[in-house]
């Protein structure tokens, strides 16, 4: 069966199309945004990220459906975004 399409609606307004289990950073990447890294194994938080009020880790985490096609994206409150966004 062929992936959901997924509208992503990132904080600076832009829009991507993605399909359920492609990549996070790919994704942002597009939409001329930088996740920043540091474990890339999901233990440290820096590349957190909320889509549609829910938390993720993108470094673990794949492009999935929330219960609708669109997928607003938000920088979590945390102060490295605070600084340097
Ligand atoms: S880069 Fe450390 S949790 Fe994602």
């Amino acid at each position: 069966m062929k992936s959901k399409k997924l509208k992503i609606k990132w904080p600076n307004k832009h829009i991507t199309f993605a399909y359920e289990g492609d990549d996070w950073f790919q994704n942002a990447s597009k939409a001329g945004i930088n996740i920043p890294t540091g474990c890339l194994t999901g233990s440290c938080g820096a590349c957190e990220i909320d889509v549609n009020g829910e938390t993720i880790r993108p470094c673990i985490t794949c492009v999935e459906y929330k219960n609708s096609l669109q997928l607003n994206v938000d920088f979590t409150c945390d102060p490295f975004w605070e600084e340097n966004h």
